[in-house]
Formats: structure tokens, C-alpha cells, sequence
């Protein structure tokens, strides 16, 4: 039978991994004939279907004497009996002549009774053609050596669900043809590879279920024609590179339900020859690039509830020439595919992503994949605007296969399963919408990035000298770039080419906006030539958006803020960060009354550094990283009550070009370093301290040369509420505001003044105020 999917309950998981599901196959069989023999009471005698475990079929006389609470063999057992079942009995040993008169016994069954000792049931002399021993669910504590060697002939032995916690290094000496062992679910803790020794041909092993923390390396190495091993549920936390060396010829793996962190890669390329793969139930948080790589049999990947998954990495999957099947489902916080996620998997036919975090799934992984013919989707937050136009019913034959006989392109379309709960979530206007039926002009155009709620927790603890990581990861169109800013208002970007030079740390180009000493020497200069790489050393940002701060201090904790930004816009998230002291070192600060969290200080300095007729260049400096600042602004008549603007400001950020004021006006311009409601840590003297910051400056005058238009200031102040009215027009206009944007920071970037302005912050989608929207 096929395997099919890896990712239910442990019976269907069985079932795929043990490659024959029993109820399936007995459905589909002719029924029982009599057999005319005299039966033991209560028994039932007939003649049954039976598949020896190499799967030939044979006309079985069975005698059943199932769940009858039996304290001993029933008596008269036929002597052709061939299979006897004494399932869910009360047995604790068997008496050896009954079972010596039975030359035929190939399948006895004596699951779910109270046998405590192996040796009751084999010593019963030589069962030479006895095939198959079910001894599950018994009291079964310890192995002996040789416990089977009477039974020279068994394929399969059942000796799950019992209590063995030890089993002697020979204990399976003499099974030379067993085919398929289970212990799974026993009290296990360690995997001897001596045991392993005497089982040349096993092919299919169930260890699972037994509480082994690591498996030894080279365990399996006896174990040349294993094609099946399921290690599910027991509490393995990593894999040895050689753990899994030897097993030649296996096929599928199964590590349902472990504590694994990463992807065992180093592992998994000792067995290339593997076929089926299941990582389900882990506690993976990363699919990192090149976890599968040149899996070069793979057809089918399992990767499906695992609570901490929040990401797969670029590069992650690549060059599985034989995967059809790819399952991703039911991993609550996974919200980010990278668009190059998939590289190479030219067979892949069906992809599973429903029941995730996703917002979206960028074109390129559909474009990625030649031979998708299905995709499911559903049960995700999806996100429908541009990077989710493929989708949609008219763009759906976007996909162009190569025919590689003839070198035409066809175009395919790619079936969505479930399209009917393939639902938009956001925006608000499609919500509910489903995804197939809402028309490409329906979808906004602009791609702001965004960072899934479900990608960062709120707060992390961690102790003193830790490692806090904490992945952001956004979706946009353009891709966005992303930054951390630290609690002391430090601006973290990923890794510059530092290593060449022998520092591994984090620093930003625009870091010299940040310190005031390199500010204030601004030259001509590029830009990258002039930073001045402050090593932090246990800081690292990796290109995806994590943040790793190693050995972290006290004095580390606050907010963290990551932000997302493309030309379009920018998305922040912020978490909380507590750092736990060290006990000794935690008495001695409680004794002192010190703050787990260093106390805001009101030390901000707002000033203009530059002034135009139209424009003032405000530039602030602050030691912390806040959960909301705004900047207010207003014109100054003695006779006019003026309106008053705000902008928000984006994160690590500290300074501001203020456009479309008026020429030779007052204003009066205020910097409110904010706090959400929703801040717990803050005290009431910190909150009465931050004041807003204000600055009051006259716009240049218009030069004489110039034809200028004189207003009374009353017309001023309509003139001004006009323009700011024409330019929220603007921003709803989103498309026109794109364009003028992207040309304005095109031009931002490459200037050296680059950190001073910052159009963007007033499109910046804060989070931390719950607002969902893109625009203000
Ligand atoms: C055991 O099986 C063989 C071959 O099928 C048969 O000839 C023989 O009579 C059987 N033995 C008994 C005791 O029924
Ligand atoms: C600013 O940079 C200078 C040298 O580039 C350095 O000595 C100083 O410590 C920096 N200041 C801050 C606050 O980072
Ligand atoms: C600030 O904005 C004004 C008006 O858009 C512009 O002319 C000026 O060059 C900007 N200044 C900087 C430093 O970007």
C-alpha cells in the first residue's frame, strides 16, 4: 500500500511506517470458512484468511478463543492449528505439552494477558514453524539472553506495550529470519547495539515510545536490511552525526513526537537511500537553509505539528529530485516561507501549508515547483493583496511547465484542496472572501511588509548570561529588509561583511546616526567607509531577521523592537525582554530596590538641525527604545488657534524631516516618547518623567528675488490645512503615493544625509497599538 500522509494520530503513522494497515487489508478478504473439528469450549474454530508477514496468503485453521478471561489453555487445541488466538485473557504461563502437539502453530496471539517472564512462553522446547509472536501488552520486564531461541523460524515478533526496561545484549541470538520487531512503548532507556546483532535480515524496527534521550552512534550498524524504523515519542533531543550509520537500505524514518530542535541533517545524510521522512511533533523553530539537501530519494516529508515552528528558511529544501509529497500543516506559529524556500524539487506535486500562521506564499515558491499540481492553504490568516495575486481564479495558469520532450511551455493550473475554506483574512474590505473568487483588481497592489502577529511572543524571559533569540520575519513585494533596535535605542541590522575582518558582530551602515561623536563629523564620503563598526559582539543578526544576543545582562532587558521595511513602508513588532538574575545577584539588587528593567530617563534633547523655507530637519537623541514616540508639530499665531499634527515615528529612528510647512511661520514641534497602555513594567515616576520634548523655530524666509504670495495668517493656517488635507488624500491614494515615496527614499538612500529624514514613519503600521492597518 502506499504511504500516504505522516501527519495524524500514531495508528495511521503506524500503519504508513509499517507499511500494512490490518483493518484494510482484512476488509478486503473472503470470509471465514467452517472447519469441522471439535473445538475448545467457547472457542471458535475456523478456517481464516492469513498473510504470512513476506505477504503470502494461506488458508489458516484458527482457533479464536479471544477475550474469555482464560487462566489456562483450553483443551482440546486441533493439532493442525495453525493460528491460535488467546488475546485479552488472563494467561501467565502456558503449558508446554499442549503447545508441543502443535507442529502447524505458525501465529500465536496472546496479547493483553499477564505473562511476566519471556521464558513461560518459549520454553515450551522448539515451535519450529511458529511465524509470528504477539506478546504485547503483557507484564514483561526483562529479556533474557536467547529468550527466543526456540522459535527459529519467527518473522515477527510483538513485544510492545509491556514494562521491559532491560533486555540482554543476546537476547534476540537465533532469530535469524525475524523480519519485524516492536518494542515501542516499553520502559527502555537506553538502545544497545549488540542487540541488534543477531537480527541480519529485520527490516522493520518499532522502538518507539521508550524514554531514550540519545541513540548511541552507530547503534543500528548491524542492521543491513532495515527498510522501516520508527522512533517516535521518545524524548530524543538531537541525533549523533553517526546514530544513524549502516542502515543502508532504509526507507522510512519516523521521529514522530520527540523533542528534536533542529533537523537532524548530519544524521539524515547516512542513510541516502531514504524515501519517507516524518520530523512531525518536534520542537523544530527553523527549517534552515540546506536542512534537506541532496536527499536525493526523498519522496515524501512530514513536517507537521510542531508548536515552534516559526520559519523555513531560505535555501531549506533543495535538490530533492523525488519528492511528490510535501507536508507542512498544523504548525500554529509558522507564518514565513522564504520565497527561495524550495529549490529544486522538481517532482513535487502536492504541497500541504494549511492550518498555519501564514499570511501569504510568495509567487516564487509556486513558480519554484514544475510539477505542483495541488496546494492547500486553507485554515491560514492569509493576507490577500499583491503577493497573493497568483492565487486568484484569472492568475491561476501563471504556471508554465517546461515539456522537456518537445521544449513548449504548458500552462497547468494548480488545484487548491478545500478552496472553499481558502478564506481571505485580511485586508478588512475581502475578509472572509475566498481566496479563488476575489479578482486580481480586488487585491491592493502595494505589498507593505508585515510581521505576523504570530511570529514574536510578547515577552521573553531568559537568564542572566543566556541567549535570547527571537526571530521577526516579514513578507513583502519588495522583499523587506529587517532591524532590531535594542532597549538602549541601538539600531542592529544584519552582519556587514565582518568576518573578513575578523570581528563577529552586528552593526548597521546608518549606526552613525547613533552616535553622536560620528554624526557630527559628516563628510562626503560613502557611507560604508565611515562606519564606525562598533563590535557587538554578542549581538547577531542573521539575514532572515534573528536576533541572538549571547550572554545577556540584566541591564540588556526592555523592549525590543523589530521593523520591517521596504520602499512602501514599514511594520514594527515589539517583545518584551526580562533578563533573570542570577540568584546571588538577585538578592543583593532586591535588597538594593533596583529594577529589573532600567528606569526611562528624561534625557531626551530635541533640536533643529537644519531649516528651509518649507521644512525643518529635527533631530533627537535618547538612550532607550520606546513602544510608541510621535512627534507633534504646530504653527504659532498670537491670534490663531493652530490645529496640531502627529506622526508616528518608527523605531530606531532619531530623527525627522518635517515637509509642507509653511515659509517663514512659528512652529512649535514636540517629541512624545510613548508608552502603550498595555506596558506593565513601567513605573509611575517613569511615566510622570517623560514629558514631551518641544522645540520652537521660524521656516526661513522666502529670498526677496522670488515672487512670493503673501498670506494673512488666517489664509495661512486654511492654506496649511489644505495642503496636509491634500496630502492624507495623497496617502489614501496609495498607488501615487508609492511612486512619489519610492523616488523620494531612492534619492534618501543614497544621500549622506540618509538617516536625517524619514518620509516613511508616517506610514508605519505600529503593532504594538493593535492597529492592523496599513494606513494611517
Ligand atoms: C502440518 O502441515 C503439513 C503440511 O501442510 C501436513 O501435511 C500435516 O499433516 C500437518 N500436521 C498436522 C498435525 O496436522
Ligand atoms: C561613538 O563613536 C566613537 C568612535 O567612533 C566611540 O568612541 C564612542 O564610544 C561612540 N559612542 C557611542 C555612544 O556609541
Ligand atoms: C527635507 O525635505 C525637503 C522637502 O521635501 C527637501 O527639500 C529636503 O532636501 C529634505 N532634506 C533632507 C536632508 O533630506
Amino acid at each position: 500500500m502506499r504511504p500516504t500522509s505522516v501527519l495524524v494520530g500514531s495508528q495511521r503513522l503506524l500503519c504508513v511506517f509499517v507499511s500494512v494497515c490490518v483493518p484494510a487489508v482484512l476488509a478486503s478478504l473472503p470470509h471465514a470458512l467452517p472447519w469441522h473439528v471439535s473445538c475448545p469450549v467457547r472457542c471458535v474454530c475456523q478456517i481464516k484468511p492469513w498473510f504470512s508477514p513476506d505477504s503470502a496468503y494461506h488458508e489458516a485453521p484458527t482457533v479464536d478463543c479471544n477475550d474469555l478471561l482464560l487462566t489456562k489453555l483450553p483443551l482440546p487445541i486441533p493439532p493442525n492449528t495453525h493460528t491460535l488466538l488467546l488475546q485479552s485473557n488472563l494467561l501467565s504461563e502456558l503449558d508446554i505439552a499442549v503447545l508441543h502437539g502443535l507442529p502447524n502453530l505458525t501465529d500465536l496471539d496472546l496479547s493483553q494477558n499477564r505473562f511476566s517472564q519471556v521464558k513461560k512462553i518459549t520454553q515450551s522446547s522448539s515451535l519450529s514453524s511458529l511465524l509470528s509472536l504477539h506478546v504485547e501488552e503483557n507484564h514483561l520486564t526483562h529479556l533474557p539472553e536467547a529468550s527466543f531461541s526456540s522459535l527459529p523460524a519467527l518473522q515477527e515478533l510483538f513485544l510492545s506495550h509491556n514494562n521491559l526496561h532491560s533486555i540482554a545484549p543476546g537476547a534476540f541470538n537465533g532469530l535469524d529470519f525475524l523480519l519485524r520487531l516492536h518494542i515501542n512503548n516499553n520502559r527502555l532507556t537506553t538502545v544497545e547495539p549488540q542487540w541488534f546483532r543477531a537480527l541480519p535480515r529485520l527490516e522493520v524496527l518499532m522502538l518507539g515510545g521508550n524514554p531514550v534521550e540519545a541513540l548511541p552512534e552507530r547503534g543500528f550498524l548491524a542492521l543491513k536490511s532495515l527498510r522501516s524504523l520508527v522512533l517516535g515519542g521518545m524524548g530524543l533531543r538531537g541525533l549523533a552525526e553517526k546514530a544513524l550509520e549502516g542502515l543502508d537500505r532504509l526507507e522510512s524514518l519516523s521521529f514522530y513526537d520527540n523533542l528534536l530542535t533542529k533537523v537532524p541533517t548530519q544524521a539524515l545524510k547516512r542513510v541516502p537511500g531514504l524515501k519517507f521522512l516524518d520530523l512531525n511533533k518536534n520542537r523544530i523553530k527553523l527549517i534552515e537553509t540546506g536542512d534537506f539537501r541532496d536527499m536525493i530519494h526523498l519522496k515524501e516529508l512530514g513536517l507537521n505539528n510542531m508548536e515552534e515552528l516559526v520559519s523555513i528558511e531560505k535555501a531549506a529544501l533543495e535538490n530533492l529530485p523525488e519528492l511528490t509529497k510535501l507536508e507542512i500543516t498544523n504548525n500554529p506559529h509558522l507564518s514565513y516561507i522564504h520565497p527561495e524556500a524550495f529549490l529544486q524539487l522538481s517532482r513535487l506535486e502536492s504541497l500541504m501549508l494549511n492550518s498555519n500562521s501564514l499570511s501569504a506564499l510568495h509567487k516564487h515558491v509556486m513558480l519554484s515547483l514544475p510539477s505542483l499540481q495541488e496546494v492547500s492553504l486553507h485554515s491560514n490568516p492569509l493576507r490577500c493583496d499583491c503577493l497573493f495575486h497568483w492565487a486568484t481564479e484569472e492568475a491561476s495558469h501563471f504556471h508554465i511547465e517546461r515539456d522537456t520532450k518537445t521544449d513548449t511551455q504548458m500552462a497547468h493550473t494548480v488545484r487548491f484542496i478545500q478552496p472553499q475554506a481558502t478564506l481571505c483574512s485580511e485586508p478588512p474590505e475581502l475578509r472572509a472572501r475566498r481566496v479563488r473568487e476575489v479578482s486580481s483588481r480586488e487585491m491592493a497592489a502595494s505589498c507593505l511588509p508585515m510581521i505576523p502577529t504570530s511570529s514574536l511572543p510578547f515577552y521573553v524571559g531568559v537568564k542572566e548570561g543566556g541567549k535570547l533569540v527571537l526571530h521577526c520575519r516579514a513578507l513583502a513585494d519588495p522583499q523587506p529588509e529587517i532591524y532590531w533596535v535594542t532597549p538602549s535605542g541601538l539600531k542592529l541590522g544584519p552582519a556587514l561583511s565582518l568576518a573578513s575582518k575578523g570581528l563577529r558582530g552586528t552593526c548597521l551602515p546608518t549606526s552613525k546616526g547613533f552616535n553622536h561623536t560620528s554624526t557630527s563629523s559628516m563628510s562626503t564620503k560613502p557611507v560604508r567607509d565611515r562606519i564606525p563598526c562598533i563590535p557587538f559582539k554578542h549581538y547577531r543578526v542573521l539575514p532572515e531577521g534573528t536576533l541572538e544576543i549571547t550572554k545577556i545582562t540584566p541591564s540588556e532587558a526592555g523592549l525590543y523592537t523589530c521593523v520591517a521595511e521596504n520602499i512602501l513602508g514599514a511594520d514594527t513588532r515589539t517583545v518584551t525582554v526580562g533578563v533573570r538574575r542570577k540568584e546571588r545577584k538577585r538578592k543583593r539588587a532586591m535588597a538594593a530596590n533596583l529594577n529589573v528593567f532600567p528606569l526611562f530617563r528624561s534625557d531626551v534633547r530635541l533640536e533643529v538641525r537644519e531649516l528651509g523655507e518649507h521644512y525643518a530637519i529635527l533631530y533627537w537623541q535618547h538612550g532607550h527604545n520606546h513602544h510608541s514616540t510621535r512627534l507633534s508639530w504646530q504653527a504659532i499665531y498670537s491670534n490663531a488657534h493652530m490645529p496640531t499634527y502627529t506622526t508616528r515615528i518608527l523605531a530606531g529612528t532619531q530623527s525627522f524631516n518635517l515637509t509642507h510647512l509653511q515659509a517663514e511661520t512659528f512652529y512649535r514641534v514636540c517629541l512624545h516618547l510613548g508608552i502603550s497602555e498595555g506596558t506593565k513594567h513601567v513605573s509611575r515616576r517613569s511615566r510622570e518623567s517623560r514629558k514631551p520634548q518641544c522645540v520652537s523655530f521660524r521656516t526661513k524666509d522666502i529670498p526677496e528675488s522670488q515672487p512670493s504670495l503673501q498670506l494673512s495668517p488666517e489664509l495661512t493656517s486654511t492654506a496649511v490645512t489644505l495642503l496636509l488635507l491634500a496630502f492624507i488624500l495623497l496617502l489614501l491614494a496609495g498607488q501615487v503615493w508609492d511612486t512619489e515615496l519610492s523616488e523620494g527614499v531612492g534619492k534618501f538612500r543614497s544621500s549622506p544625509l540618509q538617516d536625517i529624514t524619514c518620509p516613511k514613519a508616517l506610514i508605519i503600521n505600529q503593532k504594538t497599538e493593535g492597529s492592523n492597518k496599513h494606513l494611517p
